[in-house]
C-alpha cells in the first residue's frame, strides 16, 4: 500500500498551475516509458526568470502532485535556480 504525505494529497486535490499555455515562450516534454507518465511544461520567461509556469501531466497521483509542487517551486526563479530544484526540495515543500 502506498501512503502519500498530506502535502502530496493537498497538491493532488488542488493542483497549482495545471493548464496548457498556448502563448508560452518555451515548451518541454518528458515521459517515463516504464510507467507511462508524461509531462509537458510550459514557460513564460522574462529577464532570465520563470515568470509563468504551467503543465499538463498524465500519470499516477505522485507524478501529478509533484508536477504541481515543482511548478510552485520554479515560479519566479532564474533558470539556474529552477534547473537545480531537487527531489529533496519537493520533499521539503
Ligand atoms: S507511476 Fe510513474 S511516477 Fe508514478
Amino acid at each position: 500500500m502506498i501512503i502519500y504525505s498530506e502535502k502530496v494529497i493537498e497538491h493532488f486535490m488542488c493542483l497549482q498551475n495545471a493548464q496548457s499555455m498556448p502563448d508560452a515562450d518555451a515548451e518541454g516534454n518528458y515521459g517515463d516509458p516504464s510507467c507511462g507518465d508524461y509531462l509537458t511544461i510550459y514557460l513564460k520567461v522574462k529577464d532570465n526568470r520563470v515568470e509563468e509556469i504551467s503543465y499538463l501531466v498524465f500519470g499516477c497521483c505522485a507524478s501529478i502532485a509533484t508536477s504541481s509542487m515543482m511548478s510552485v517551486l520554479a515560479k519566479g526563479k532564474t533558470f539556474g535556480e529552477a534547473l537545480n530544484i531537487t527531489e529533496e526540495d519537493i520533499f521539503r515543500l
